[in-house]
């Protein structure tokens, strides 16, 4: 279950973010008169965040992370992993119980959401149901008081963008899921903030949209050069649109880097499970002797990586690295009894069991199945070794 405000504290956190009742007496009007600087600066630092219910419940265990300017950075990782929680940090919807949040270099720790310069877009959209397009668009600005004009030049520019200009007279009950998901963001646009919120935006629409709005997400926020934080349960998602993809769990990083980076190299099986899917294949080994021993099987091999201690691991394997062939094409490699196999279109998934362990390996539709008694075979660089107990990658 995906733990989600519910719409009426989902409206008041709007409210304090994207709609603040009236103009901070020092913020500048239009944020967009304020270049961004020239200097490497980052846009938000995450410092030693930790934050503590006041029932106690530990969401956030000393998190730090930088986003910088232009970047788009993704929090994903399983519900209740504190994703929420940290992004409602960085806005000002809950307070640090430790550490600090500075955004262009200010600490906004004891800072108003409204005054943060950032807007955030919910998954529920938020928007006044009462109000037109328009009218949703312009609600902020115009409570900053901003004159006229500027807001009718601003709300075309973002309807244009996005595509919604047909639709600016009609109340959000009168529009469809994505186009409803489209306001929340000309809303956000139209504040020019210096940083973007996402907290699962996508997840209320069906599949087909869900694609099509993630690659408008990402357009936008190539075109407007915004940072930006994304969060998501989903790694289809992170690993589409992030920059860099921080994998939280149980409220703490438990890697960052670049979408590549973190399915090429996985820092512990807990990342190798939840980036790619199929997930990695983990299978229990024993590194002796220079041989790789799993399950019944001792497998030679060849090029055991540099200072690897003998021991425990656990090995894991990409399915799409996997390959099953007839025992009798190619000597070696693991018995692998085929238990099921998974059509894909384009590929199928090969699911059966090697060494006692469930294995599952994907393979070109194209191809045949393989038939009669059959082998397991892997690269030895395609192998990740994880420590058995700590999960560690090593
Ligand atoms: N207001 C709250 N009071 C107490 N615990 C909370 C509150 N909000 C969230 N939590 C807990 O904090 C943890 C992280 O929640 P959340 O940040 O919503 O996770 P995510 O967004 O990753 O699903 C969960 O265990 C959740 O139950
Ligand atoms: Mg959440």
């Amino acid at each position: 279950m995906t733990v989600t405000l519910d719409a009426a504290a989902n409206a008041a956190a709007n409210a304090a973010v994207n709609a603040p009742a009236s103009a901070p007496a020092n913020a500048p009007v239009i944020a967009a008169a304020a270049a961004p600087a020239a200097s490497a600066e980052p846009t938000l630092v995450i410092d030693g965040a930790v934050k503590r219910y006041p029932n106690g419940a530990v969401a956030v265990r000393g998190v730090t992370i930088e986003v910088g300017q232009g970047e788009l950075v993704v929090f994903v990782g399983p519900s209740g992993c504190g994703k929420s929680t940290l992004l409602r940090m960085v806005a000002g919807l809950e307070d640090i119980t430790e550490g600090e949040i500075r955004i262009a270099g200010r600490r906004v720790n004891e800072v108003e959401p409204a005054e943060r310069d950032i807007a955030m877009v919910f998954q529920n959209y938020a928007l006044y149901p009462h109000m037109t397009v328009r009218q949703n668009l312009a609600y902020g600005l115009k409570n900053r008081g901003t004159d006229k004009a500027e807001i009718a030049r601003k709300v075309a520019e973002a309807a244009a963008m996005l595509q919604i200009e047909d639709f600016l007279d009609r109340k959000p009950s009168q529009l469809s899921g994505g186009q409803r998901q489209r306001v929340a963001m000309g809303r956000c646009i139209v504040r020019d903030p210096s940083l973007f919120l996402f907290d699962e935006p996508l997840s209320n629409l069906d599949a087909r949209l869900r694609t099509q709005m993630r690659l408008e997400i990402r357009k936008l926020q190539r075109r407007l050069k915004v940072s930006a934080i994304y969060v998501t349960h989903d790694q289809v998602e992170a690993m589409t649109l992030a920059d860099r993809i921080v994998v939280l769990n149980g409220g703490q990083v438990e890697q960052v880097g670049a979408p590549s980076e973190v399915y090429a190299r996985p820092a512990s099986t807990f990342v190798a499970a939840f980036i790619g899917a199929p997930a990695m294949n983990l299978i229990p080994a024993e590194l002796a002797g220079g041989a790789l021993r799993i399950g019944a099987e001792a497998v030679p091999f060849a090029a055991p990586p540099a200072g690897m201690a003998p021991g425990f691991v656990t090995l894991g394997l990409r399915p799409e690295k996997a390959r099953v062939v007839p025992q009798a094409e190619r000597a070696g490699g693991l018995p692998f009894t085929l238990d099921a196999v998974e059509e894909l279109g384009a590929s199928r998934l090969l699911h059966g069991r090697a060494a006692g362990a469930d294995v599952v390996t994907a393979a070109d539709a194209a191809l045949p199945i393989p038939q009669g008694p059959l082998a397991l075979h892997a690269d030895p660089a395609d192998l990740h070794f994880f420590d058995a107990v700590t999960g560690t990658r090593l």
